[in-house]
């Protein structure tokens, strides 16, 4: 048995897509870029979507936009990826870490309000796992405050809280499609935003500041109506060669037709897990799981002999993982660090188990009766 912790989920209908993009000889930014932007917008119910390489692009350019003064604070979970906290750093922003809530382990809204001081003007809420932060409790909270609100959406792809999409509930979603997420274009990464300016603003921002799109360019230069002036491009902002190419967009349109079904695959998944660790004493899920109503990234388990419990899973093939270091315990991170006592134990009881669109019922009662048996002799 060799059981992956995470797996993307491609074949014919992805190839086909990049065949047609090989067959149009148009693979950098173009059209495919603009229908998936078009579709993941009426996907998740935004107004605009801005397709990127990353969602560490996407976090990158989503706090460049507002232009916050150098030095202001940004309010972030420590229990997150690196990504989340280095755009704020790219920003020249400061970093606040707030502690996890005890049982869905997203932002402890508490903390959140202990931690604000008044040169804080963003908050990143994370959807950790694809677990919802209550938006519908932060967003009054943040708007009060006068701060911004960029909802780190790596984790999550679909998940309705209280009647709308997460990642367009703040001013600005972020989106991964890396290939460890709920879908994937290999690497990439997508924008949401209802604020126009927005909008332009971070078009241009996402190619080196070019504010047109170059394939309706090339369009007008071979049409039989050819302006003279085809060639020209205004730049009036700095910006980054953040943006997606058509190849990666081919992919993210097969793959969002898929979406749905590998996201209610994932739910049954994780009911089947939930139901099996119920009965193993010493052994509880990672957080509240909804998997009737949330999709979710990653499936885990809470222990006090993780360490044990790895090693025993490792030896039976099986991948486990630590979904995070609380970045405030990285030395990278470590000067801004120290203020979530909370999680900065807690995560010594996470493990992360497999989870995936291929993953089968067969290979999650493998895992579950590994972990029984090794927490039997723990
Ligand atoms: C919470 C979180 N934010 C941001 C990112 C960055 O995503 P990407 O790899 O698309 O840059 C990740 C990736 O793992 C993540 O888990």
């Amino acid at each position: 048995m060799n059981i992956r912790l995470f797996k993307p989920s491609v074949g014919e209908e992805e190839l086909e897509m990049i065949r047609q993009a090989f067959d149009r000889s148009w693979i950098g930014l173009g059209p495919m870029v603009t229908r998936f932007e078009e579709e993941w917008a009426a996907y998740s119910g935004a107004r605009a979507a801005i397709g990127v390489n990353s969602a560490t692009a996407a976090l990158h350019l989503a706090i460049a936009s507002f232009r916050f003064p150098e030095g202001s604070r940004v309010l972030l979970p420590a229990l997150t990826f690196a990504a989340t906290a280095s755009a704020v750093l790219y920003n020249r922003l400061i970093p606040v870490f707030v502690d996890s809530d005890p049982v869905t382990l997203g932002l402890d809204l508490d903390d959140l309000e202990r931690k604000f001081t008044k040169d804080c003007v963003a908050v990143i809420p994370v959807h950790y796992a694809g677990h919802p932060v209550p938006m519908d409790r932060l967003m009054p909270w943040a708007r009060a405050h006068g701060m911004k609100v960029i909802e780190d959406c790596a984790h999550t792809a679909g998940t309705r809280y209280k009647g709308r999409t997460l990642g367009t509930w703040g001013d600005i979603g972020c989106y991964s499609f890396e290939e460890k997420k709920l879908m994937t274009t290999g690497d990439g990464g997508m924008m949401v935003t209802d604020d126009p300016d927005l909008f332009k603003e971070v078009k241009a921002m996402r190619w080196v500041g070019i504010d047109k799109d170059n394939w309706r360019t090339a369009q007008r230069y071979t049409g039989t109506d050819a302006d003279t002036m085809h060639w020209f491009y205004e730049i009036s902002v700095l910006g980054w060669k953040y943006n997606m190419n058509d190849l990666a967009a081919s992919i993210g349109l097969a793959q969002l037709k898929k979406l749905p079904a590998m996201n209610a695959h994932r739910s049954r998944m994780i009911r089947a897990y939930l139901d099996a660790i119920a009965g193993i004493p010493g052994v509880d899920p990672l957080l509240p799981f909804e998997p009737e109503t949330c999709a979710y990234q990653m499936f885990g388990i809470r222990t006090d002999r993780s360490a044990r419990l790895m090693a025993g899973l490792k030896s039976r093939g099986i991948a486990t993982g630590r979904h995070y270091t609380p970045l405030g315990l990285q030395p990278l991170f470590a000067p801004w660090g120290g203020t979530t006592p909370f999680v900065d134990k807690e995560h010594e009881r996470f493990i992360t188990l497999p989870l995936h669109a291929d993953l089968t019922l067969e290979e999650v009662r493998y895992v579950t009766d590994a972990i029984a048996e090794v927490a039997a002799h723990a």
